[in-house]
């Protein structure tokens, strides 16, 4: 699926509708707690991904690991609109090791559809550690 980024902006709820699709796809057996995510990517591809659970309750996977794994193996690219909701199509924002995830890969550019109304990324995650970080050290000290 695709779209993409009009003057009005992306369209979310699309991209909401996508998420709650992906949330009727979760695996959860323990939480019973669907959670399904969509994003806008900037080659205008829709992504997508959903909860899954594990018997060893730390090794789930939120929606958002879903995602991001739909993001990388269909090209890469950058995240540009993100929307995560509930069973019942509530918008939801995402955990905080997912707010990680997600700036990997949409960094400050990306907006979010959270209950508050659409923010920044650098509203859930400010002052974030990411990739220019390490670049940072790894300049001062190149490989040999
Ligand atoms: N969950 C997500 O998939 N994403 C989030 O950002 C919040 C939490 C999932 C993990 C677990 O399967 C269930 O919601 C309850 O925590």
């Amino acid at each position: 699926m695709t779209s993409s980024v009009t003057s009005t902006g992306p369209d979310w709820e699309q991209l909401r509708s996508h998420a709650i699709s992906m949330a009727a796809r979760a695996y959860v057996p323990y939480s019973h707690y669907p959670v399904g995510a969509a994003a806008l990517v900037d080659d205008g591809r829709i992504i997508g991904g959903c909860n899954v659970e594990n018997a060893g309750y730390g090794v789930t996977l939120c929606a958002e690991c879903g995602l991001v794994s739909d993001l990388v193996v269909g090209g890469g690219g950058r995240l540009l609109a993100f929307v995560c909701v509930n069973a019942d199509g509530d918008l939801i924002t995402p955990c905080g090791r997912c707010r990680q995830l997600l700036w990997e890969h949409g960094g400050a550019a990306l907006q979010v559809w959270s209950p508050a109304g659409v923010v920044p990324m650098t509203d859930l995650l400010p002052q974030a550690f990411g990739p220019e970080d390490l670049d940072v050290v790894a300049t001062r000290h190149p490989a040999q």
